[in-house]
């Protein structure tokens, strides 16, 4: 299990977990589970649309079903009832599966931090349990933010990707980031390996971009890059949206961008296997 996380919104967190998740089971057969931890759920809106989002949602068929329970006192539900099957937009993409987010969130997150009943941390990964043996990959979107709900997506992952625009503001958090990602790991005794820094929103020209990526090159501490960098692009924006748009090449754009992503999933799986020694 990996979760993309940053504490800067807007960096291309949920765009690459979308992308990663649609051309790993169109172009590389793998069966992915999709976890939207984040209230703003666009994630679950680009894999099921507006209208299904919101039905999801008044149908108490979201994430947020699990939290109100665990605040309730009661038994916590099997999250397999809440799986959405077959997801995305795409007629290549057969092999996804969703946990849908809710705004409910939002309202949960703060109560979570009030239960002393059993550790709030550990909701997800109980809810969790019948799910997971399906899938190749499960990939965990979080909102930018280290609240309760996010550490219940941390808690259960094996590893961390962090999209970052190569921008100063945005790398600014990578830092303290790592170190309080380490404090939880050694917290929970449960390894949270940093799998790398994926750079989106990537411009040729910019001198701050070009600069900023020869910090992250030379700072040892800073945590490894991958070599494909997300390109700035109209077209990978306008692949928010949820219709069939043919091929994913179509989607995400015949000019290099496509491509791109291929290559940064190609290399994410030889990350994991590498790092997390994950072999199928
Ligand atoms: N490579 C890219 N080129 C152009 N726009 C992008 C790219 N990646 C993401 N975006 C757009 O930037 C905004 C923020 O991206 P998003 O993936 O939602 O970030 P986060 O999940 O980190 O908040 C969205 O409108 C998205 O469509
Ligand atoms: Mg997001």
């Amino acid at each position: 299990m990996v979760a993309t996380f940053n504490l800067k919104g807007g960096v291309g967190k949920t765009t690459t977990t979308a992308a990663l998740a649609e051309i790993l089971s169109a172009e590389f057969g793998k069966r992915v589970l999709l976890i939207d931890l984040d209230p703003q759920r666009n994630l679950t809106t680009m894999m099921v649309g507006e209208k299904r989002s919101a039905e999801l949602d008044s149908g108490d068929h979201t994430l947020a079903a699990v939290f109100a329970d665990a605040l309730a006192g009661r038994r916590p539900r099997d999250a397999t009832e809440l799986v959405q099957h077959g997801v995305s937009p795409m007629q290549a993409v057969t092999s996804v599966d969703l946990l849908a987010s809710s705004p409910k969130l939002i309202a949960l997150q703060d109560d979570m931090a009030r239960l002393t009943t059993l550790d709030p941390t550990t909701v997800l990964a109980a809810a969790l349990t019948g799910v997971l043996s399906g899938y190749d990959f499960v990939l965990i979107d979080c909102p930018p933010n280290l609240g309760p709900i996010t550490q219940n997506g941390l808690r259960i992952a094996d590893g961390y990707l962090i999209p970052t625009i190569p921008d100063v503001m945005s790398t600014y958090s990578i830092p303290p980031l790592q170190s309080h990602l380490r404090h939880l790991s050694t917290a929970w005794s449960a390894p949270i390996t940093e799998l790398g820094v994926v750079i989106t929103k990537y411009r040729r020209s910019s001198t701050v971009h070009q600069r900023i990526l020869e910090t992250l090159r030379e700072n040892p501490t800073l945590p490894r890059l991958f070599p494909t960098r997300i390109p700035e692009s109209n077209q990978i924006a306008a692949a928010a949206e949820f219709t069939d748009f043919g091929t994913l090449r179509q989607k995400y754009g015949q000019g290099g961008q496509f491509l791109a992503l291929r290559e940064l999933t190609a290399d994410f799986m030889a990350t994991t296997r590498i790092k997390l020694a994950w072999g199928r």
